[in-house]
Formats: structure tokens, C-alpha cells, sequence
């Protein structure tokens, strides 16, 4: 069957007006907007604009009902869920929030993304806290290295979903059983899986899981989610507090109240005003996803990989760098060659979006691509192979 035939795809691909242009395989970076996110966006500055009437309440409500969102897409409840503003946000809610004791030691991969280093670096020095690097042999996350790593002290693992430069998915659960025998906060930077890879973060025993969501969930810079398990939730100290943490309960009449009651939920850890044109551009972008459904775009997406992957195997030029592991792939699929960086230029010239991380090739495959996409890569790569002399 045809990826394409799926109608709903292919009204989805229409929603996205760089497709008439452009190949697009860069949502590993950050996503592009859909007609709706930009609607969305500008509906929003024109009213502000008139300035007709007192709207500033009015986002809460999209708030709201993006926590049920964010719940349902990760099999989350509501009160688990918070509103942030990026990836970092929810690490941050973990590394200077979770009851650590000086001494305590926190587990990172070498290979992992900078933004969860940076965190538990910071928390490290403030709190003394230690933080340690486990081996990545194969640069991907080692099991054997982890459990090799974890001593009496072993507080926090905290660990990407997925790789942001070769895309290996981490099977979860089995990471989590680790964490639960050994008593360990499972803290984890979701923001490469999030909307492409189905997730159940109960089942998968997440303490922690936060992502931005600038990237797959094509939504605008500044704005994603954090999620909290019950086990956690009341053992963090708040890092950060604002008024908007306490439940005013919409009556925002009277302010000279200080003694109102903390949520008791994740909204809590929230920050008080965020950029409502982001929140708006963020809720328009999430009806997608709720409409698609995730194991759907995870299907679409995996599909056309493997069409790009038959063509990679096929031609000696070129070599796998990612894993094809059923449980370990992904929507980001990497590859390499002699001469990488011509590669990828050559592929830039044909406006066709993506980036060289690591002296691969990173295509990052999503909901409004298509076959042709795909066959328009191919046919680039077979050129320059042939370039090449192959
Ligand atoms: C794995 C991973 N985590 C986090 C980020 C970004 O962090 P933040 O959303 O806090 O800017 C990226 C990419 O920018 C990433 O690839």
C-alpha cells in the first residue's frame, strides 16, 4: 500500500505550506509551522492589537485543557502534568527540586544531550551532588555501563528518550526496572520522541519527563510540558515559585490574599504568565497529533525510513550509522559516507533541510512527509555517489 494513499496524511502534508518548496527532514532541530499554528498565532496579535476588550486571562483556559492534551498523549492524568517552557524547565523541576543529599550521584550518559548535563552540573555544584559519566561504547546508551556505574549513592538517572544524533531510542521500561530495584529517580528529556514514539509514562515508571515542544511537536520555540509521577510530585521542593503556583480559582478580583492554597498538582512547578502566542501556536499544533494519532505518524514515519534505508543498504557509497533495531529505531534516521560535508551541501543545494550531526547525515522523517520526499533524497544521493565514481 501506497504511504501516500492514507488520506489523512495527505491532508495533514497540505497543512504545511513549505511542502510546495522544500523537503523538510529537520524536525530533530526544530519543526515547522502548519497554516493552523500561524492562524493561531496571528488571531491572537490581531486581538491584541484592538486591544478591544481584557483577554488576559483568556489563555488559561487553552492551558488547561493543553495539560489534559499532554496527559492523554503520554498516558498521563491532568494533575500530572505541568505547561513549560522547554525541555530544560521540567529537568530543572527534577535537579533543583527532587529531595537529593549532598553526596548523592547522578547518572548521565557521555553521549548525552548538553541541556540535561548542563542541568544536573548546576545542581551538582549548588547541592553536592556528584555527577557522573557512564561509557557509551557503541554511542549509544549501555545498559551494562549503567549498571556497572550505580553504587550505594546512585540518586537520579537522567537520560534522553531519544539520541538527538543517531536517534536510538532507549527501551524505557527496562531502563526504569533498573532505576526502581536500585531505588533511583528515572528523570527523562523527552523532547525526541515526543509525538512520534507512542509512550505510556506509567508503565514505563518515568519519575520525570520533560520535553519542549519546538521540535516534533512543531509548536514555537519557548513553550512544552513536564511531567510528574505521583511518587515524586510531593517530595519536590519547588524550585521556583510564582502567585499563578497557588489556586486562585479564576477569581482574580481580590489579589491581597497571600495565604492561598499551593496546587496540589503539577501546576504548581508552573511559572505564571508564559508567551500566549506561543501557548496558542502550541495548542493548534497538539489537535494534529490528538487527530493523527501518535502510533499512526509513528507508522508513517517508520515507513518512509524504511524506503530511504532500502535505497542506503543498497548502495555501497553509503553506510548506516543509526540503529534499525525494531526496539531501539526511531523517526531519525542517520547515515554517513567519505566525504560528508560535500554531502551535505550538495543535499542543502537541492533544498532539501537537514543537518550533518556528528559526520552523519541526520534525516529526521515526519507526519507531512511523503514518498516523493524521500525518492527526491534518493535521487540526490545517488548523484553524488555516482559523483563520486560509485
Ligand atoms: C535531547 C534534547 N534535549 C533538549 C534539547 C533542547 O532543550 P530545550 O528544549 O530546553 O531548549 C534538544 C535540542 O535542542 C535535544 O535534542
Amino acid at each position: 500500500m501506497k504511504i501516500d494513499r492514507d488520506e489523512r496524511f495527505a491532508a495533514a502534508r497540505r497543512l504545511f505550506p513549505h511542502t510546495e518548496k522544500i523537503v523538510y527532514f529537520n524536525s530533530a532541530s526544530y519543526g515547522p509551522f502548519c497554516t493552523p499554528v500561524q492562524k493561531a498565532i496571528e488571531d491572537n496579535i490581531d486581538l491584541r492589537v484592538r486591544a478591544e476588550k481584557d483577554d488576559s486571562h483568556d489563555a488559561f483556559a487553552v492551558r488547561d485543557s493543553l495539560r489534559q492534551d499532554f496527559a492523554d498523549l503520554i498516558g498521563a492524568r491532568k494533575q500530572q502534568v505541568g505547561i513549560g517552557l522547554n525541555t530544560s524547565f521540567g529537568l530543572n523541576i527534577a535537579a533543583f527540586g527532587l529531595p537529593l543529599k549532598a553526596g548523592d550521584e547522578v547518572i548521565v550518559s557521555e553521549v548525552e544531550f548538553p541541556a540535561a548535563v548542563y542541568t544536573w552540573r548546576a545542581a551538582a555544584e549548588a547541592r553536592g551532588l556528584k555527577l557522573k559519566f557512564i561509557s557509551a561504547p557503541n554511542r549509544y546508551f549501555d545498559i551494562d555501563s549503567f549498571k556497572g556505574g550505580i553504587t550505594g549513592r546512585t540518586a537520579v538517572l537522567a537520560l534522553s528518550w531519544v539520541q538527538f544524533f543517531n536517534g536510538y531510542r532507549i527501551d524505557l521500561e527496562e531502563v526504569s526496572s533498573i532505576c526502581k530495584k536500585h531505588g533511583i529517580y528515572f528523570v527523562v528529556d523527552g523532547i525526541q520522541g515526543m509525538g512520534v514514539e507512542p509512550i505510556n509514562v506509567c508503565d514505563a515508571g518515568v519519575d520525570v519527563f520533560a520535553s519542549g515542544c519546538q521540535k516534533w511537536m512543531l509548536s514555537p520555540q519557548g513553550c512544552g510540558f513536564f511531567y510528574l509521577s505521583d511518587n515524586v510530585r510531593d517530595r519536590i521542593t519547588p524550585p521556583f515559585m510564582s502567585w499563578l503556583g497557588a489556586d486562585w480559582q479564576m477569581k482574580f478580583q481580590d489579589l491581597f490574599h497571600y495565604d492561598k492554597p499551593y496546587f496540589d498538582s503539577a501546576e504548581r512547578f508552573e511559572l505564571g504568565y508564559y508567551a500566549v502566542l506561543n501557548i496558542l501556536g502550541m495548542d493548534a499544533a497538539v489537535q494534529i497529533f490528538k487527530d493523527l494519532g501518535v502510533a499512526n505518524i509513528k507508522r508513517h514515519n517508520r515507513a518512509l525510513i524504511d524506503r530511504l534505508a532500502e535505497y542506503v543498504r543498497s548502495n555501497p557509497y553509503y553506510r548506516i550509522t543509526c540503529s534499525m533495531e525494531p526496539g531501539h529505531r526511531s523517526s531519525i534516521f542517520t547515515f554517513t559516507c567519505d566525504h560528508v560535508a560535500e554531502l551535505h551541501r550538495a543535499i542543502l543545494d537541492q533544498k532539501i533541510i537537514l543537518v550533518n550531526r556528528e559526520n552523519s547525515i541526520r534525516v529526521s522523517v515526519h507526519l507531512f512527509n511523503d514518498e516523493a520526499d524521500v525518492d527526491r533524497l534518493i535521487e540526490v544521493l545517488d548523484d553524488f555517489s555516482r559523483g563520486q565514481g560509485r
